[in-house]
């Protein structure tokens, strides 16, 4: 049987694709920078190579004795070293190289929906620079297009969830930046993994780009209340956003303005009005508290007060949860018509509504 090589098969989609692979009889190698990841796959890998693809010479030993490479490696997130023009752009081109050095015509690229000439996001222009280098390669080469990949330990679920919780949003306020009104068809991994799986051997699919997505469009903001009902989490929406706005008031008073003046006060021997109003704005948020802190208050933000928001979490965070290129992507549509890919590769397409409650529970372990 075939030997794969599965670059970037750690990660969320490449395990999916994997476990596909072994269970159909394929022999696969994993290239990976990172060697405890190799648990992610036990047992499915046949062998697991340790390094950095970014360097041409472990790309070539990669490449090395192998049928086809899957090529999954990409980034949402820009960190340190790891730029979207070297993961994106200079990892493709090494693996274009030592496939063709290595005698592998076989090439599956994982690009993305919304890849196309002049994109808005660098995560975008750089993924669409990768699809020319791969279209101009003579490989047999196909590429696929997903929107967001929805399933078991994605990033897209997870990253929404978590900020419904007080550890990560202190005060829960959920902006909905424009509205989130942007449009997305997200697509079950399991497809996406039928789709790469079943293109390996399909001559009919070379030099062929397929958008993959799956059978409902949401609005962001669909996908949002969609989240919060399946986790019985109680929200209130808000077009003039008058509870966010008390709520931080209140919280800004009680915790930083207050304890602030009051030393203040302290020093000057004060009188006790400053401390009667500082009593009468505790009972009066604790009061909040108790009605109506349980509620998730979601309320619209344009995009102009929201830009120098991201701005500043992007420089202080390690992993922020929102980057201007994010944002940039979240308010275009990101649907297309996948017909073709359905009907070439046979998907029965899942809903996200059905695998939502799996997705959510998972998040709790
Ligand atoms: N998830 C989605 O909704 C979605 C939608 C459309 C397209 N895509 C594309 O699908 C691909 C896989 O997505 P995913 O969600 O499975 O991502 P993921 O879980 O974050 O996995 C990314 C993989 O890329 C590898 N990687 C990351 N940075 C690297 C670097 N600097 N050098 C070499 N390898 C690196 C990681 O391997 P090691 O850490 O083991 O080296 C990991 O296996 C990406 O290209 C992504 O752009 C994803």
């Amino acid at each position: 049987m075939a030997t794969i090589l599965v670059s970037g098969g750690t990660g969320f989609i490449g395990r999916h694709i994997i476990r596909l692979l072994c269970q159909l009889g394929y022999r696969v190698r994993v290239a990976s920078r990172n060697p405890n990841k190799e648990r992610f796959i036990k047992g499915f890998c046949h062998e697991f190579l340790t390094g950095d693809l970014s360097d041409l010479s472990f790309a070539r030993k990669c490449c090395s004795g192998i049928d086809a490479v899957i090529h999954l490696i990409g980034i949402l997130v820009e960190q340190g070293q790891d730029t979207f023009k070297k993961v994106h752009v200079q990892v493709t081109k090494n693996m274009i190289q030592a496939s063709k050095e290595n005698g592998v015509s076989r090439f599956i690229h994982m690009s993305s929906l919304g890849t196309r000439p002049n994109a808005k996001s660098r995560y975008h222009q750089t993924k669409w620079t990768a699809e020319e280098m791969v279209r101009n390669s003579e490989l047999d080469w196909t590429i696929f297009q997903p929107s967001v990949v929805f399933g078991i330990g994605d990033d897209f679920t997870k990253r929404l969830y978590k900020m419904f919780f007080i550890k990560n949003n202190p005060l829960l306020l959920f902006p909905l930046i424009e509205g989130a009104k942007s449009k997305l068809q997200p697509i079950f991994v399991e497809n996406v993994a039928e789709a790469f799986v079943r293109a390996i051997p399909n001559q009919k699919t070379f030099h062929k780009t397929y958008p993959l997505t799956g059978p409902e469009i949401f609005s962001l903001k669909e996908i949002i209340l969609l989240i919060m009902e399946e986790a019985h989490l109680a929200y209130k929406i808000e077009a003039f956003p008058f509870h966010a706005l008390l709520r931080t008031a209140l919280v800004l008073l009680n915790f930083i303005i207050y304890p602030f003046l009051g030393f203040k006060a302290i020093g000057q021997n004060s009188n006790g009005e400053f401390w009667a109003i500082y009593f009468v704005s505790w009972l009066f948020f604790l009061q909040l508290l108790k009605k109506d802190m349980k509620r998730r208050i979601l309320f619209h933000l344009p995009v102009s007060i929201a830009t120098p928001f991201i701005g500043i979490t992007e420089k202080w965070m390690k992993n922020p949860p929102l980057t201007h290129d994010m944002l940039l992507m979240m308010l275009e549509d990101n649907i297309a018509d996948s017909s073709e890919a359905v009907s070439e590769f046979d998907l029965k397409l899942v809903s996200l509504k059905k695998v939502l409650p799996d997705i959510l529970e998972s998040l709790h372990y």
